[in-house]
């Protein structure tokens, strides 16, 4: 599996996480990372084909960045609105991203149960993430299971540490995909008939 980072953040100079996270995944077998900022440049300005041949080329896309104000910051939207145009991720034969997978890595300032009905950011990261699923929806890529870090704002060296084998280890996980983990479990109950009952 081929796996596109495409990381957004506006300074990964000045980034505790997601520099860390960055690093990280720069180093892992079988990634591509790319630093959106410094690509896009101050006009935020993208070579499309060059970016839509990029994502051709991998098996999954992860977008990696910053929770900015319920969303992610602005390099990153340039880069959707541009790069996933009419007749390449929708419209007629605009289906090139279909069957690929689609992921998100994010860190929040707030904490974890802040993102509760009743906390004070009262809405799930799921929830807040919709337009994201509805992307991959469209485009016809499998939306994965989102890794968060929350409380990355005040996150001290060892939070930070600790995030990073968690991360990679979600961003390899073949069995992130819905449709590979019920095949294994399957190949499972087939081969052990007792199994079923374990299985839901
Ligand atoms: C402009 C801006 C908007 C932010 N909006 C949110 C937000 O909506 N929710 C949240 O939990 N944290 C928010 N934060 C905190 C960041 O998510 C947090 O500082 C970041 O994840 C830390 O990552 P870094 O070390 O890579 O910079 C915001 C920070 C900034 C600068």
């Amino acid at each position: 599996m081929k796996t596109l980072v495409l990381t957004a953040h506006p300074n990964l100079d000045t980034s505790r996480i997601n520099r860390a996270w960055f690093d990280a995944l720069s180093e892992a077998d079988n990634v591509t990372t790319r630093d959106l900022t410094a690509i896009g440049g101050p006009t935020l300005q993208f070579d499309v084909e060059a970016e839509q041949t990029l994502l051709l080329a991998h098996d999954r896309i992860v977008l990696q960045f910053p929770f900015y104000w319920y969303s992610a910051p602005p390099i990153l939207k340039a880069w959707l609105d541009q790069v996933l145009s009419f007749g390449f991720a929708y419209g007629p034969g605009g289906d090139k991203l279909k069957g690929r997978e689609f992921l998100i890595l994010v860190s929040t300032g707030g904490p974890a149960d802040s993102y509760h009905a009743g906390g004070y950011n009262n809405f799930s990261m799921d929830e807040l993430l919709k337009p994201f699923q509805q992307t991959a929806n469209l485009t016809g890529m499998t939306y994965l299971r989102p890794f968060i870090a929350h409380g990355m704002a005040q996150a001290d060296e060892t939070q930070i540490e600790a995030s990073v084998p968690d991360m990679l280890s979600h961003v390899s996980n073949p069995e992130l995909n819905p449709q590979v983990r019920l095949a294994r479990l399957l190949k499972e109950i087939e081969d052990d008939p007792a199994k079923a009952a374990a299985v839901s």
